[in-house]
């Protein structure tokens, strides 16, 4: 896919932007403090309509304005769309060629968004939830089916902490969540086992492609149970044992939301031994797997890179931009970048309301 153009109105510290984009490299360049980063925070936000730097949407309306609005023409194949996010103090709206949109699933089944930013350097150093989440979004954009499992598991998790939580447990209701979280937990280990698999068909490629060397990379995926033709039943009696610790914590301790995954490079955990510019190479190499995973060719996401360029050698930034050619849109942040063949977009702090 590609977006052709981007217009912002009342977005962070931008009155008023408006952008037609290209295929291939697009490059962004500005000052520190521009507004570089909340151009990349409207894109992602067209994907999965919230931030990845807030929580709240609130913060995302210009200070001392009541609304704002992000609007994009974006192109799958020869199907052009067009989407506009309407935020304002009481909420979201979204619109896609003008209908309102009321799950995210069916924003994000048509824009998909890599995004690389400068926190992501420390994915294999800190909490498993990111990882997670990583796994969790780059899969279930590839897999609806996914998605629905993975939907479904939280909503009976949450429904079995809530029963955790309780004055007097009903250990009936209990054991028929604690089965029906084992049943939606077969499918998500298998899904994941069988995604990491692919993901390390291509990791080494990139990695290899990214830094000239012939390291071995590889992701280890920690299931909480391995998958097998028992695996209901070991599933259960994992969930037994827990049970008493789960009852005093008051909260579900093991199963698919608390599972790991890491990474390593010539047999040793990344996050733990890898420098600091490996761990930001791994990280955008794995993070880069994805797009290669999509079969449908008009549904592949554009990629989204912002301020990768900073703490690499001339070495690894040229051949980061080599790489980049592959992909159909690459959108690029800097305060300053040249690449020969790429288009350029200045982004300026506004000194003067334009409407
Ligand atoms: N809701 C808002 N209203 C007005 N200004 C805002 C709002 N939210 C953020 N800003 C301002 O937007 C400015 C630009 O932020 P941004 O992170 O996009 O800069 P940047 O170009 O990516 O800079 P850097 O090169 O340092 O990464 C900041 O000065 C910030 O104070
Ligand atoms: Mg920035």
């Amino acid at each position: 896919m590609i977006v052709k153009t981007l217009t912002l109105k009342g977005f962070r510290n931008h009155d008023y932007l408006t952008y037609d984009f290209n295929e291939g490299m697009n490059i962004l360049t500005g000052h520190n403090g521009a507004g570089k980063t909340n151009v990349v925070e409207s894109l992602y936000y067209l994907s999965l309509a919230r931030s990845f730097r807030l929580n709240d949407d609130e913060g995302l309306i210009k200070k001392g304005r009541d609304n704002a609005e992000i609007y994009a023409e974006v192109k799958e194949g020869e199907l052009t769309r067009k989407i506009r996010v309407l935020l304002n103090q009481t909420g979201k709206q979204i619109f896609i060629n003008g209908k309102p949109v009321n799950k995210v699933s069916e924003l994000a089944r048509v824009v998909n968004v890599i995004l690389f930013e400068p926190k992501d350097v420390l994915l294999f150093r800190g909490s498993p939830k990111n990882r997670r989440t990583f796994l969790d979004v780059s899969l279930a954009k590839k897999s609806a089916s996914y998605l629905d499992y993975i939907s479904r598991y939280e909503k009976v998790l949450k429904e079995r902490n809530e029963l955790l939580k309780s004055e007097k447990v009903d250990r009936v209701l209990l054991d028929t969540t604690t089965e029906m979280l084992v049943k939606l937990s077969c499918p998500i280990v298998s899904y994941r086992q069988m995604y990491v698999k692919d993901i390390n068909d291509i990791l080494n490629k990139i990695t290899r492609a990214l830094t000239g060397e012939d390291d071995k990379i590889e992701v280890v995926y920690k299931p909480f149970i391995e998958q097998s033709v028992d695996f209901e039943s070991k599933a259960l009696e994992a969930f037994k044992r827990a049970e008493e610790s789960d009852l005093r914590k008051k909260a579900t301790s093991i199963g698919v939301h608390r599972e790991d995954f890491t990474v390593n490079l010539n047999g040793r955990d990344i996050g733990e031994y890898g420098s600091q510019g490996e761990n930001r190479i791994a990280a955008l190499a794995l993070k880069l797997c994805p797009y290669f995973l999509i079969e449908d060719k008009d549904k592949r996401p554009i990629v989204v890179l912002d301020d990768v360029m900073s703490e690499l050698d001339q070495q690894h930034r040229l051949r980061l931009i080599t790489f980049l050619k592959k992909f159909e849109q690459v959108f690029i942040t800097a305060t300053r970048l040249e690449v020969a063949g790429a288009s350029n977009y200045q982004i300026k702090k506004k000194k003067k309301e334009v409407f």
